[in-house]
């Protein structure tokens, strides 16, 4: 998607749809007050003749505007001007978009006059957002049923000013769809080693990456994430990615940590066939902490940031890890498996225990699609937070807010720790079906250390099969990406 920030004067032909925004309840001011007098009023009708109010989320197309060379106006609802805030004008943008992408126009022109640099900046970033296509695969599609907008201009008052603003935005709508992509892909195109391949060329945009295989693992003692990918003919990897963009050098880091289960087939604990494929997904903890270190050293955050990834493939095999199983993990702490699909903890519990060792972090956030319990809790919309420390979590929902990757906050009662204490093992992974995201948490908080540390279960959210959401296309979310992005700039950094 080409975009481009141009000045008023420029001409929408025959080829272009414009769109321009309304105030809800107020009658037509702006760029939409100036169309409606030079198509003789056709705005003013069309609003009449129906439902249109300006509420946001609403759009009116008008085809062929009497006086106008562009094929069509599009109304944008902007809801109250009180209520005009950042997510609204990124949301005009996906809506205008959205509106036409598939009409046959192939330019969009979104004219903006009066409002500042920052704000026509976040419409671009709605559209990035909501133009995102995994098409990579599809080879036959006819043209008629892909989207037919090549181009996006938007016109300022100061187009030079909005183009730098966008900068900024522009690179994180890179790393949000740099994740998208990773939690795309199948897995039998991304798998451990490729995915380690694909955050290695991040290195171009200053990020030291270091991939550590099954060899220097094994070394460490990591026989957790280990015997999860046993059975997988497919190398298990870690990812070592650093930012250290902090004045003073060696500050202490910040740090990540991303399940990244490139497949989870439950292992010999199988899944049943009924949406397994959704599972090619199940690495998004991983993409996101990826694109969250890609959008900080595109913008030269001021921080020291670590991020930490467990690549892996969990699979059946006749070296598969089996259920009763103990493995022994790098903190010596040692697990029971009693089913060999809770495997996201088993990753996480060497990943965790790597990083507070190793780095010494501030804090420690992982994010991970863990279970399906947290589904069941709080639906598709919301990923799940359990914390150890007020002050991170607090940081975290203020973060959630402003993003609008939104997060809700779960316990960690103490009473339910027992809940996985084995008679075999110091723990075994998994607790009783009740509360099964909580007992989840448990099991990873006690390979954190101390450290200050948050989970973030993303298994409902990473995946969107069917958005309602206009800047999130039906498929992966990138969700985490701007939420780690946010609580940097807002919380950690300088
Ligand atoms: N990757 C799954 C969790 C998941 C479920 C992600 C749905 C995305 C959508 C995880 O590894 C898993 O299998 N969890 C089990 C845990 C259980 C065996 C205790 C689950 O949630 O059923
Ligand atoms: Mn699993
Ligand atoms: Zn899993």
């Amino acid at each position: 998607m080409k975009i481009e920030f141009v000045a008023h004067d420029v001409e929408a032909g025959q080829s272009c749809a414009v769109a321009v925004g309304v105030i809800e309840g107020a009658p037509l001011g702006g760029a939409a007050a100036g169309l409606d007098e030079v198509s003789g009023g056709v705005l003013t009708r069309a609003i009449a003749g129906g439902r249109f109010t300006g509420a946001t989320g609403q759009t009116l197309n008008v085809v062929a505007p009497h006086g106008l060379t562009a094929a069509r106006i599009v109304l944008v609802g902007l809801g109250k001007p009180e209520a005009f805030d950042d997510q609204t004008a990124e949301f005009s943008g996906a809506h205008a978009y959205n509106a036409i992408k598939t009409t046959g126009v192939d330019t969009l022109v979104f004219r903006t006059p009066g409002i500042p640099a920052a704000r026509a900046a976040q419409v671009a970033f709605g559209v990035r957002l909501a133009a995102y296509r995994f098409d990579k695969y599809r080879t036959t599609e006819k043209s008629d049923k892909k989207p037919s907008v090549a181009k996006v201009k938007i016109a300022v008052d100061d187009p030079k000013a909005a183009a730098k603003a966008f900068k900024h935005e522009s690179s994180l709508a890179d790393a949000i769809l740099f994740a998208r992509d990773l939690v795309s892909e199948p897995a039998n195109i991304l798998y451990p080693e490729e995915f380690a391949r694909r955050v290695k060329a991040l290195g171009k945009h200053g990020l030291d990456v270091e991939i550590l295989g099954e060899k220097e693992m094994k070394k460490l003692g990591m026989g957790a994430l280990l015997g999860v990918g046993q059975g997988s003919v497919r190398e298990t990897q870690l990812a070592v990615i650093q930012w250290n963009g902090a004045k003073n050098a060696s500050a202490q880091p910040i740090a990540f940590v991303g399940k990244g289960v490139c497949f989870d087939t439950g292992g010999i604990s199988l899944k049943s066939p009924d949406g397994m494929e959704e599972m090619i997904t199940d690495m998004g903890g991983a993409a996101a902490v990826a694109g969250a270190m890609y959008a900080l050293a595109a913008r030269k955050a001021k921080v020291n940031a670590v991020g930490i990834l467990g690549l892996v493939e969990n699979m059946p095999d006749g070296n598969a890890q089996r259920p009763g199983d103990v493995v022994t993990t790098m903190s010596g702490q040692t697990v029971e498996v009693i089913n060999t699909d809770a495997e996201g903890r088993l990753v996480l519990a060497d990943a965790l225990w790597y990083c507070a060792q190793r780095f010494k972090p501030r804090f420690m956030i992982d994010l991970a699609t863990l279970t399906g319990a947290i589904v069941v809790s709080l639906g598709k919309d919301l990923g799940g937070l359990f914390s150890n420390d007020e002050t991170l979590a607090e940081n975290l929902l203020k973060a959630s807010k402003a993003s609008g990757d939104t997060l809700w906050r779960m316990p960690l009662p103490a009473q339910y720790d027992r809940l996985i204490d084995s008679a075999v093992a110091d723990m075994k992974n998994v607790g009783p079906r009740p509360g099964g995201s909580i007992t989840a948490a448990l099991f990873i908080q006690r390979f954190v250390d101390k450290t200050p540390w948050a989970h973030l279960d993303i298994a409902s959210t990473a995946w969107k099969p069917n958005s309602t959401v206009a800047t999130i296309p039906s498929g992966a979310t990138g969700f985490g990406v701007r939420l780690l992005d946010r609580l940097v700039a807002d919380s950690y950094e300088g």
